[in-house]
């Protein structure tokens, strides 16, 4: 009998959404792998998931509902959802500003240190609310354990909830919590950039856990690099722990997968089918080189297009016979840089297909759309796989392709995502910077002979098959049972 269990998260599990002409509220489940493996593990506990209501639907909701509790059926799954509405003004400053503004940028080295960033008394604003939302959070937490009874295993996910294991310890002092990071996690030269209130609050928040996990070993390394400067923290960096206030906080790393058979199911679904062979008649005799990314900021998109336009330049043989896809879902447009991102990204492409592109064949196709099912059938077709970011704490379409390809795709992978340490011995390995071995590797996986693409895609999807999305959760749970048991 598994424990009682809580996760908590910014997005939650599902978000509800208005039928068209004010029909019924209808639920759209996430398709990430947190989603696909907490799910299941907190069915099978009946546990809960608290979050915060992001959509309107997600509101109105709210609003039917008792204290934000709102529980869903579908098929034979049962969810107990606590989504907290919190007022817009608010929510800006913890989502908007802070969490994506702020703290993704410290840990994706986004800054350009020349000019940004410029800490003002903004940000201290935005900070207050970044505190009270997490405040929130801890408290319903707290609310819900307690109605679940002692030994409740609480599940605090990313940056957005960095306060809560602080926050929630405090209210409930024996609380089995455990935080995950899906992010990189900077160095602590980097991350010292932030005001020392908040870096202080971040590192002295997340230890109020028992275990904090990470994807990759160099996220957890930065982190208790980090630890290892707090004043009264004492870090073992051989054991990965660290002991403050007269409790041990272990570092734990887990890196997530996909959840290979549903993908495999819904990508031998008669929607995705017909949408294959549409693309495959779009790509008529050429090659497909294809990219599927939300459009962010750290996935290198503009440099990825420089890369190929080189690699075309190089090799003009394969012009009008190969075509670059490029598939970006919208992502954080109420970011100014990622409003202009986007027109960068947008104008890269118009520059390559004005250059080298001729009648009737043009070298880049951009499709600006939130499209998973569309992903899913172009991951049937690729020559090429071409995930080349600027750092990624994972990466979960390195996994995703190899595991629906079906022509031996070969995969170009920065060393930069968490991903690398786990598939880069099959992949194609690029330094996200450079662009002339981005080009090289390009013109490396089109040369590629059968029986290397065929060894190397079959080590993919071994590898992606081999760690199942329960094993990331149930790694977690057993951290934490060790946690307890460790206890005086
Ligand atoms: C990516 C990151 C996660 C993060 C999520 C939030 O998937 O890897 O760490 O939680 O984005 O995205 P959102 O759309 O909710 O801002």
């Amino acid at each position: 009998m598994s424990p009682p269990l809580i996760v908590a998260s910014n997005r939650g599990p599902l978000t509800f959404e208005r039928a068209p002409r004010g029909g019924k509220l209808l639920a759209r489940r996430g398709s990430g792998g947190l989603v696909t493996a907490l799910s299941s593990a907190l069915i099978e506990a009946e546990g809960m998931w608290v979050a915060a209501a992001m959509s309107e639907g997600d509101r109105e909701k709210v609003a039917a509902s008792t204290s934000g509790r709102i529980d869903h059926v579908e098929g034979d799954a049962r969810y107990h959802l606590r989504y907290l509405d919190i007022p817009p003004d608010l929510f800006d400053g913890f989502y908007n500003r802070i969490s994506n503004g702020v703290l993704w940028f410290a840990h994706h080295y986004l800054w350009d240190t020349v000019t940004s960033p410029s800490f003002g008394p903004d940000v201290e604003e935005s900070w207050d609310a970044y505190v009270d939302v997490n405040q929130r959070f801890a408290k319903a937490l707290a609310e819900e354990g307690e109605k679940l009874g002692g030994d409740t295993a609480f599940l605090v996910q990313d940056y957005h909830l960095s306060l809560v294991p602080r926050m929630l310890r405090d209210l409930v002092p024996d609380a089995l919590i455990a935080h995950f990071s899906h992010t990189s996690i900077a160095g602590p030269t980097y991350f010292r950039m932030l005001p020392a209130r908040i870096h202080d609050q971040v590192m002295r928040g997340l230890l109020g856990a028992d275990v904090l996990g990470f994807h990759a070993p160099a996220w957890a390394e930065n982190f208790l690099l980090s630890a290892r400067q707090l004043p009264g923290a004492r870090v073992d960096l051989a054991r990965s722990r660290i002991v403050t206030e007269g409790r041990e906080v272990t570092v734990r790393i887990h890196p997530i997968s996909v959840d290979g058979r549903a993908m495999r199911e819904v990508a031998a679904t008669p929607r995705v089918r017909s949408l294959r062979h549409a693309l495959n008649r779009w790509r008529d005799n050429n090659r497909l080189i294809l990219r599927v990314d939300r459009l962010e900021l750290t996935k290198n998109v503009v440099r990825g297009f420089q890369a190929y336009e080189l690699f075309l330049r190089r090799n003009p043989s394969w012009l009008g016979r190969v075509r670059f896809l490029a598939l970006l879902s919208p992502s954080r447009m109420e970011l100014p840089e990622y409003r202009e991102y986007t027109e960068a990204c947008l104008g890269e492409a118009r520059r390559v297909n004005d250059a080298l592109g001729r009648e009737g064949w043009s070298p880049i196709e951009l499709r600006l759309k939130d499209d998973y099912i569309g992903a899913i059938a172009a991951y049937g077709l690729y020559a090429v796989l071409f995930v080349n970011p600027v750092i990624d704490g994972m990466n979960l379409v390195a996994m995703e392709g190899p595991l629906l390809n079906r022509r031996r795709g070969v995969l170009v992978l920065s060393r930069k995502a968490g991903a690398y340490g786990r598939l880069g011995r099959y992949a194609l390995p690029v330094n996200p910077f450079d662009v002339d071995e981005m080009a090289d590797a390009l013109e490396q996986a089109m040369a590629m002979p059968v029986d290397e693409r065929t060894r190397r895609s079959r080590g993919l999807s071994r590898l992606v098959l081999a760690n199942p999305p329960a094993r990331w959760v149930g790694g977690q749970l057993e951290d934490l049972e060790r946690a307890k048991r460790r206890r005086p």
